[in-house]
C-alpha cells in the first residue's frame, strides 16, 4: 500500500522516500537524505554552488540542539563565512523540508521541519521493519571478513574473543550497507604442534571425554604432552622419546600420509563442530571454516615462485629471507621458507590471499586480527603490495586493544563456552532476583543465556576498538548503567508497551494522525530515530561499534525520559496511538542496532 502524506507545502509519500534519487544512486532515501537534497538545491539556487560539493560538505551533529544537519561553510569555501551564514539562515528557512536555519558562527545549523519528520520517519520504520536503515547497491560488492580464528589445541583467548564478536559485528554492517558477505573462519591447524598433540593423544587420549569436550580435552592433553617434554628436555634425551615422535608424526602428516591425515582430521572436525554450536550462542555463522592447513601447496609454491621472479627473496643459511627495510625500516626482515624445506604462518597467508582471491572474487577482504600481530599484518600486506597484486590494496587489517583480567571460576584459561556459561549463570543469578517477573519468562535459560552475551558483547565495544578494556562481570552484567542488560531491558520494556495495548493494530499505527504529537520530547526521540541511517553509515565509515553503541544509549535513555511521562494507556486513541506508533517504532530502530551487533533482542526479562 502506498502511504499518502500531505504536509504544508509539499506532498510526500512513502514512494518518494523509497525512490532511488540521481545524485545517489544507493537507495532506500531517507527523510535526512532529503533533507540534504533540498539543503543542496536551495543552496545551489541562492549561490550558485554546486549541489555535489554541498551534499559532501553536510555534517551530522552529535547533540540534537545543534540540528538535524550541520554545515560548516568554510568546507565550501566561501569569503567571510560568519556573514554569509547570517543572511542564508534567513533566505533559506522555507525550502522543501527544512524545518529552520540557525547561524552559529560560520556554521548553519539545519532542521527538519517536524511534520515532515514525524510523517516520514516513523510510518516508514514501521513499514520497513528489520529493513529500516539499510541501503540496498545496485551493484552488489563482495566481502571476505576473516575473524574469530582459534588455534586447535591451544586456548582460545581474549583476542580470539573480541575478534569472534568484532568480525561478526562487521559482517553484519556490510550485509547491511549491501554488501555480500564471506564469514570465513582461519584456524590456526596446522604446525609442529599437531605432531606432539598426537603423540599426546596416544599417551593420555581419551575417546569418550574427546567426543563430549573435544576443545577442551585436546588442549589438556596438550598440555600435559608439553610438561613431559620439558621433562625430556632436563633430562637432555630430546633426540629420540617425544620430540623425535612428533616430528616424524607431523613429517607424515605433511607427507599426506593417510593414517596420520585421519588422526588429524578428527581432531579437526570434532574441534570444528563444537565451534559451531558455541558460534551460535553469539548469533554467528561461519560460511567457510578454512585454516592454515587449507591453504594449497600450489598456491604456496606460486608464492615462493613469485617471489623469486620479483626478486624479493634471498637465501641466508639455507633459509629464505625477504629484506622488507627497502620500503620500510620498521618492517625488518622475515623469513619465508625455512632451512628444512618448511612453510611458516606469513608463507601460508600469502597462499591462502592468493586462493581466496581466485576462488571468491572478493572486492575487499578484512582480517579482524588483534593489534599485537599489527607488525605482522603491515609486512605479510606489503610482501603482497612488492609481488604486484593490484588487489593488494583491497585488503585491510582491523585491529583493536587488549582485554585484561579475563578469568572465569574456572581459571585463567578460558573457554569460550566457559565465559558464555559464565556469563549466563550470572545473568539468571540476577534475574531470580525478581521472583514475579522471572516467573512470567518462558525460558530464562536461554534469556539469561541472551542477556549475559549483551553484556559481553557491549562491553567489549563500549570504546574505539584500540582501547584496551578491563573484564569486569560485575560492571558489564549491571541492569543499570550503559550495559548490554540494560539495552535488553528497554527493549522489553517497549515490548511489554506493546503487549498490553495490542488493540491497536500496526495498521493503526501506520496510519496514525501525527498532527496533535507535540511533546518536546517524544519529537526529540523521533529526531534520533531518523539519525538512524547515518549512523550506520557512520560506523561503516569507521568501522567502529561505538558508534553504534553511543547512539542506542542515546535512544534508551530519550525513551526512558519519555516513557516516564508520556504516557499510552488511559488516554483515548487519537492520542495513544501516534504515541504508541513512536514507542514501537523506536523499539524497531533498537532491534535493528542490537541484533546488527550480534545481540538477540530478548521480549521479556
Ligand atoms: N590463529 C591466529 C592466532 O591465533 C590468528 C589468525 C589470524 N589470521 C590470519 N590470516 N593470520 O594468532
Amino acid at each position: 500500500r502506498k502511504l499518502e502524506i500531505n504536509i504544508g507545502r509539499k506532498r510526500y509519500s512513502s514512494k518518494t522516500l523509497n525512490t532511488k534519487y540521481t545524485d545517489q544512486p544507493e537507495g532506500p532515501i531517507y527523510p535526512l537524505d532529503v533533507l540534504r537534497l533540498d539543503i543542496s538545491k536551495a543552496l545551489h539556487d541562492i549561490s550558485g554552488i554546486d549541489h555535489s560539493l554541498i551534499l559532501n560538505a553536510l555534517e551530522s551533529t552529535n547533540s540534537m540542539d545543534r540540528g538535524d544537519l550541520l554545515l560548516p561553510l568554510p568546507k565550501i569555501k566561501v569569503a567571510d563565512p560568519v556573514a554569509v551564514a547570517n543572511r542564508w539562515a534567513i533566505e533559506l528557512s522555507t525550502h522543501g523540508c527544512i524545518g529552520k536555519v540557525c547561524a552559529k558562527g560560520p556554521f548553519l545549523q539545519f532542521f527538519l521541519d517536524q511534520r515532515y519528520l514525524i510523517q516520514s520517519t516513523v510510518p516508514n520504520i514501521l513499514l520497513q521493519k528489520g529493513k529500516y536503515g539499510q541501503k540496498k547497491s545496485r551493484h552488489q560488492k563482495k566481502v571476505v571478513v576473516e575473524f574469530s580464528s582459534p588455534n586447535i589445541a591451544k586456548p582460545f583467548h581474549a583476542g580470539h574473543l573480541r575478534s569472534t564478536i568484532i568480525g561478526g559485528f562487521l559482517s553484519n554492517l556490510y550485509e547491511a550497507m549491501g554488501w555480500s558477505v564471506t564469514r570465513m573462519n582461519y584456524l590456526g591447524d596446522w604446525g609442529r604442534q599437531f605432531g606432539l598433540l598426537a603423540v599426546g593423544f596416544k599417551r593420555y587420549g581419551d575417546e569418550k571425554t574427546l567426543q563430549k569436550q573435544p576443545i577442551q580435552h585436546l588442549f589438556d592433553v596438550y598440555v600435559k604432552i608439553n610438561m613431559d617434554l620439558a621433562k625430556e628436555e632436563i633430562n637432555g634425551n630430546s633426540k629420540c622419546g617425544i620430540s623425535g615422535e612428533a616430528r616424524s608424526f607431523f613429517k607424515n602428516l605433511e607427507n599426506g600420509d593417510e593414517n596420520a591425515i585421519k588422526i588429524w582430521n578428527r581432531f579437526r572436525s570434532l574441534s570444528i563442530h563444537h565451534y559451531i554450536q558455541t558460534y551460535s550462542r553469539l548469533n554467528i555463522n561461519f560460511d567457510i571454516f578454512s585454516g592454515e592447513s587449507q591453504v594449497s601447496k600450489e598456491s604456496m609454491n606460486e608464492a615462493l615462485d613469485i617471489f623469486r621472479k620479483n626478486n624479493l627473496v634471498k637465501e641466508i643459511d639455507g633459509a629464505l629471507v625477504i629484506d622488507l627495510t627497502q620500503w620500510s625500516k620498521r618492517l625488518g626482515r622475515v623469513v619465508v621458507q625455512k632451512s628444512d624445506g618448511t612453510t611458516l604462518y606469513l608463507t601460508r597467508d600469502v597462499g591462502a590471499a592468493i586462493e581466496r582471491k581466485k576462488n571468491l572474487h572478493f572486492d575487499k577482504m578484512v582480517y579482524v586480527i588483534s593489534s599485537q600481530q599489527d607488525l605482522y599484518m603491515s609486512q605479510f600486506f606489503m610482501i603482497l603490495k612488492k609481488m604486484n597484486f593490484e588487489w593488494a590494496k583491497d585488503l585491510q587489517h582491523i585491529n583493536f586493544g587488549m582485554v585484561q583480567g579475563m578469568s572465569t571460576r574456572k581459571g585463567n584459561v578460558v573457554f569460550l563456552d566457559t565465559i558464555l556459561d559464565e556469563a549466563r549463570d550470572k545473568a539468571l543469578q540476577i534475574m531470580e532476583n525478581n521472583k514475579m517477573k522471572i516467573s512470567q519468562v518462558d525460558n530464562p535459560q536461554r534469556v539469561a543465556d541472551l542477556i549475559g552475551v549483551s553484556a559481553i558483547i557491549i562491553q567489549d565495544m563500549k570504546s574505539k576498538r584500540i582501547n584496551n578494556y578491563e573484564f569486569n562481570w560485575n560492571r558489564m552484567l549491571s541492569f543499570e548503567g550503559d550495559t548490554g542488560p540494560y539495552l535488553q531491558y528497554t527493549h522489553s520494556r517497549l515490548r511489554s508497551l506493546e503487549r498490553t495495548s495490542s488493540d491497536f493494530t500496526t495498521d493503526m499505527l501506520i496510519h496514525a494522525d501525527f498532527s496533535n504529537l507535540n511533546e518536546p520530547q517524544l519529537v526529540e526521540l523521533v529526531r534520533l530515530l531518523a539519525q538512524y541511517p547515518d549512523v550506520l553509515r557512520r560506523a561503516f565509515e569507521t568501522q567502529e561499534p561505538a558508534t553504534i553503541v553511543t547512539y542506542l544509549f542515546k535512544v534508551c535513555h530519550q525513551v526512558s525520559s519519555c516513557y516516564k511521562k508520556i504516557w499510552v494507556s488511559g488516554k483515548p486513541a487519537d492520542i495513544a496511538i501516534p504515541r504508541l506508533a513512536v514507542y514501537s517504532a523506536s523499539r524497531q530502530v533498537l532491534h535493528n542496532a542490537m541484533s546488527l551487533l550480534g545481540l538477540v533482542p530478548v521480549d521479556r526479562m
